[in-house]
């Protein structure tokens, strides 16, 4: 994989789109943007449409559905109408087709019903997607799951689920092995290429916890490169597990621009080898 495969896109889950922002992601070279139905509490997609004005021609968007507000509450559905709905008013609320749209956290809905019943469900839900990408309403349609594992299972449980195009599963250091494996393990079980498998939240939503931005990781990185232990951290999620693109959440200029940096960080292969097998060696 050439370096320059690797990709940043900036996450809108707990960071408000402003038009500075947008301009400066576009400045440093950040053209990937990640937002969802429900951010902004169901506003995300106007609201990034409004700050991004003409801009918005400018970049590649992926968003998600599948998580609806019902009264005062909020709800996972994967019923094919339901997604419709939200994909019609997502290209109306953005003024563009997405990307990219991603069924969100499927697996809030699917870990409830038996695994034959949910592998129904879930090829109902992905071919209501692939009919969206026909319909022009979409470029491609993908999976985004905060927990793999329950989806893998699923899948196994019958055969004729239409494949996503796109995966994005947790990313980092801040990953238990299980989580680490179950991510890595959706990709295989998808039968996915490496630019297919995106990651997300690589500081798992803060990285208010000192460890973070004291902790030296430059045994993981290649010697005799510049970086905070922040962009080490960031650059290692692109391995944690393998992916290509990686949602972040940053409402700090100064911040992207060194995460734009980081990408080309040199990672030790062997090390984050061995930081794996600690992590995953018996107790
Ligand atoms: N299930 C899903 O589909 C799902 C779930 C979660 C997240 N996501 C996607 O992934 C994106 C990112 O995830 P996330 O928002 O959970 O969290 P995250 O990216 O792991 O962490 C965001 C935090 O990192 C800090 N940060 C970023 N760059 C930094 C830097 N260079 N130095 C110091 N601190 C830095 C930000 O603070 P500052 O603002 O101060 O920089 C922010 O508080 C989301 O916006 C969303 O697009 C998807």
């Amino acid at each position: 994989m050439r370096r320059t495969d690797r990709s940043v896109a900036l996450g809108f889950h707990r960071t408000r789109p402003s038009h500075a922002l947008l301009e400066h992601a576009l400045s440093v070279g950040i053209t990937d943007v990640d937002t969802a139905f429900n951010y902004q509490a169901f506003d995300g997609h106007r609201e990034l449409a409004m700050a991004a004005g003409e801009l918005i021609h400018e970049f590649t968007i992926s968003t998600k559905v599948g998580y609806f507000p019902v009264g005062n509450s909020n709800y996972h559905s994967l019923r094919r109408w339901i997604l419709r709905q939200a994909i019609e008013q997502t290209v109306d609320d953005l003024g563009v087709p997405p990307a990219v749209i991603l069924l969100h956290n499927p697996e809030q809905t699917l870990k409830t019903l038996h695994p034959a019943q949910a592998h129904d469900h879930f090829a109902d839900a992905c071919e209501e997607l692939e009919r969206a990408v026909d319909a022009g309403l979409c470029g491609a349609w993908g999976v985004a799951s905060w927990d793999p594992a329950p989806l893998a299972k699923v899948l196994r449980a019958g055969s004729d689920c239409p494949t996503p195009s796109t995966l994005m599963v947790r990313a980092g250091l801040s990953l238990t092995a299980k989580q680490l494996d179950a991510g890595e393990s959706l990709g295989w079980e998808l039968n996915l290429d490496a630019d297919q498998r995106w990651g997300m939240s690589p500081f798992g939503g803060s990285t208010s916890n000192p460890t973070w931005t004291t902790t030296d990781l430059s045994s993981f990185l290649e010697p005799e490169q510049d970086h905070t232990p922040v962009q080490a951290a960031f650059r290692l999620a692109f391995e944690l597990p393998h992916c290509t693109r990686l949602a972040v959440g940053t409402g700090n200029e100064r911040h992207l621009s060194e995460l734009c940096a980081a990408i080309q960080l040199e990672v030790n292969l062997s090390a984050v080898d061995k930081y794996r097998e600690l992590i995953t060696a018996p107790g």
